[in-house]
């Protein structure tokens, strides 16, 4: 399924729609972009995954404006986008990135995209080639959902999450996206997040925490 369609939403809509459905998007990419900075390079090699219509690699290109980025994405029509939003600036893998080789870099981002690895042990794994791929002083950075432990502070994020998508979209509408992305993608806690990584061997920070969604930083 190609991502605009797991959305519920049209392709060309995506950069409008997106927004609608992910509360602090915007403040989540430009924390992202500027989590680059954890990497002392200055034209860093950065391998964006699920890299989508390019926001974050274009939030990237803010903070390191010299960078070289790469993105890999199983949906050709989101890459066509992000070839049209990056100018130039981006080289584009089509393909699926628990499968497709890494190349070797200082940054792998992704935003809104690992939780599309269904298992906890296909996500360590995933980790543990990005941690193989990155040089030393290399960082990953992940913007997502992180659920929280406590099952109150889920229930309070997950009603936070809803009203958000209700200023947009009916209260039907609205309850359906949830529960439709609670069977397809898979959210793990913040806590195990963090402990993947440094199962991986990554030190890790987090840049970025509102509600259920994330900035995490792991350095190598
Ligand atoms: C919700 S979109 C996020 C796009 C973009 N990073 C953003 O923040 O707007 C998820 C993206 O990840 C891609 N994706 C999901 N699973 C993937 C996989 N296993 N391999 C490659 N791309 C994948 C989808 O095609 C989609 O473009």
């Amino acid at each position: 399924m190609g991502a605009a369609a797991h959305l519920g939403i049209k392709l060309g809509e995506y950069d409008a729609a997106i927004r609608t459905l992910i509360p602090h998007y915007e403040e989540l990419i430009a924390a992202a972009g500027a989590a680059v900075g954890a990497t002392a390079r200055t034209a860093p090699a950065v391998v964006d995954l699920g890299t989508g219509s390019g926001a974050l690699a274009h939030a990237i290109l803010k903070a390191r404006p010299k960078a070289r980025l790469v993105g890999i994405d199983e949906d050709a029509g989101m890459l066509t986008m992000a070839e049209k939003r990056l100018r130039g600036r981006l080289e584009t893998v089509h393909g699926n990135f628990e499968e497709t080789a890494i190349p070797r870099c200082d940054v792998i981002s992704a935003s809104f995209a690992l939780h599309h690895i269904p298992t906890g042990r296909r996500k360590a794994a995933m980790y543990q080639r990005c941690f193989n791929a990155l040089r030393p002083g290399g960082v990953i950075v992940s913007a997502d959902c992180c659920l929280a432990s406590s099952t109150a502070l889920k229930q309070s994020h997950r009603a936070a999450w809803l009203g958000h998508l209700q200023a947009h979209h009916s209260r039907a509408k609205a309850e359906k996206y949830l529960r439709t992305w609670a069977k397809e993608d898979v959210y793990f806690t913040l806590d195990r997040e963090v402990e993947l990584l440094k199962e991986a061997g990554f030190g890790v920070e987090i840049a970025f925490r509102k509600t259920c969604f994330a900035v995490v930083v792991g350095l190598k």
